[in-house]
């Protein structure tokens, strides 16, 4: 069949990478794709959220499944747009509704909806600027750090722990006012939980669900989680503290009610759903939910997902996940984002990169590249993520070291820490 894949980072070359070995693949194409998707299959530019163009691209050229990786076409609602075009009805759409979708576009829906289903997570309330006064009166009763959560969208910025009570109260009154535009007109205050951060990814049918390999990212952009928050600088799959018991107590107590909640409740879901965690002294609880695959975790959980993807998401739409198995390669994989220096502030673009093709059996995931004059530049803060497997995750992080010296741009950066701390 002919699959339409949206999106433009490293998760999309992960996902291209691995829908491009099914055998139930006839062609595959990428919108919009970068330098890496390219090389599996065909780019397309359209944007993701040109729904009215994408939708006439599928029919130029039959594509019978759509795989939507970034959030945003969920949440502004593209499976809803395809369910109601008829000539669009056959296509597959491994993507939740806008309803469904809400589990990630609304931080206050999220947690409503884990209040009603008894999963575990922070103690919370949410407040617009009409509440100003009970706001800061919730604040006082937490104890430091703060944490307060814009409810809409926000690219991953919305999200800000600060230490004392004084800023705290500052920064409420700025969401409030519209730090965040919209987004922040609502806002999430919630208690700080301390522990070790782990996701965990599930395919669902509505009904059924298989749970995919989990990971660990890396958000700070210093070696042992010092400096600036970023999009994400490396992955490790799997999580050592995630045990079969630990993993027993994420099904039963959050994956399971998710999911029987978004059926319960009558929210569209065919999809991934990704379980951002902390493990609470051995109790997980859910720190936050997304309707989509984590950036960097799937360029480490791609490469250790053994079953044909296609036919899981097959089974995705048809309603039969119950029919599927998922193997998982008993390998570790690290994943190592290479970043262009400067990033996540300012930094510099198109600069040649060279070594991409002499890195043995590390893969390279592309993230922010381009190709001009037919030479492969740097086009983004996050450039290539280089993943390893090996016996244990040392050596996959040995392997990915090796290959990240080898691959070369002008004020590269990468940390050379990922996993240690596990
Ligand atoms: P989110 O966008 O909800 O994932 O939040 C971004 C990051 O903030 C998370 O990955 C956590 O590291 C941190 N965080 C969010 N909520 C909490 C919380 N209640 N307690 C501690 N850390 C949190
Ligand atoms: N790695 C976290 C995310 O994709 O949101």
């Amino acid at each position: 069949m002919n699959i339409l894949l949206l999106g433009s980072g490293g998760r999309e070359h992960a996902l291209a990478w691995k829908i491009a070995q099914s055998p139930r693949l006839t062609k595959l194409y990428i919108a919009p794709g970068n330098a890496g998707t390219a090389l599996v299959g065909e780019n397309v530019a359209l944007k993701e959220t040109d729904f009215e163009g994408i939708a006439a691209f599928v029919l130029d050229k039959c594509i019978e499944m759509l795989v939507v990786g970034p959030e945003v076409p969920l949440v502004e609602g593209i499976a809803d747009y395809f369910a109601s075009r008829p000539e669009l009805g056959k296509v597959k759409v491994i993507g939740p509704s806008k309803a469904g979708a809400q589990l990630e576009g609304s931080k206050d829906f999220a947690k409503a909806f884990m209040m009603r289903h008894c999963i575990p997570t922070a103690a919370y309330q949410t407040f617009d600027g009409t509440r100003l006064a009970e706001a800061e009166a919730y604040l006082e009763t937490l104890q430091p750090p703060y944490v307060l959560k814009a409810d809409g969208l926000c690219a991953g910025k919305g999200v800000l722990i600060v230490s004392n009570l004084k800023e705290a109260r500052e920064q409420l009154r700025e969401m409030l006012g519209g730090k965040f535009g919209t987004a922040s007109a609502s806002v999430v205050i919630e208690e700080f939980l301390s522990g070790i951060e782990c996701s965990v990814f599930a395919l669902t049918d509505g009904r059924h669900y298989k749970i995919l390999p989990e990971a660990k990212d890396y958000k700070r952009i210093g070696e042992y989680d010092t400096g600036l928050n970023t999009g994400g600088m490396g992955s490790v799959s799997p999580v050592p503290f995630a045990t079969k018991e630990w993993m027993q107590k994420v099904e039963d107590q959050i994956v399971r009610p998710t999911v029987e909640g978004l059926a319960a409740e009558g929210l569209d879901y065919k999809g991934f759903i990704f379980f951002g965690l902390i493990n609470c002294d051995g109790q997980p609880k859910v720190i936050e939910y997304n309707c989509r695959m984590g950036d960097p975790e799937t360029e480490t959980v791609m490469p250790r997902l053994k079953s044909d993807i296609v036919e899981l998401f097959e089974a995705v739409a048809a309603g039969t996940l119950d029919q599927c198995t998922v193997e998982q390669d008993e390998r570790a994989a690290v994943c190592v984002m290479l970043v262009s220096g400067g990033y996540p502030l300012e930094y510099k673009k198109g600069y040649p990169i060279s070594g991409a093709d002499q890195i043995g059996d590390t893969i390279a995931f592309h993230a922010g590249t381009a190709v001009k004059d037919g030479q492969l530049v740097t086009n983004g803060g996050r450039v290539i993520a280089l993943t390893s497997y090996g016996r244990d995750k040392a050596k996959a992080l040995a392997a990915s070291m090796q290959a990240a010296q080898t691959v070369a741009f002008t004020d590269k950066y990468y940390r050379r820490d990922i996993g240690k701390d596990l």
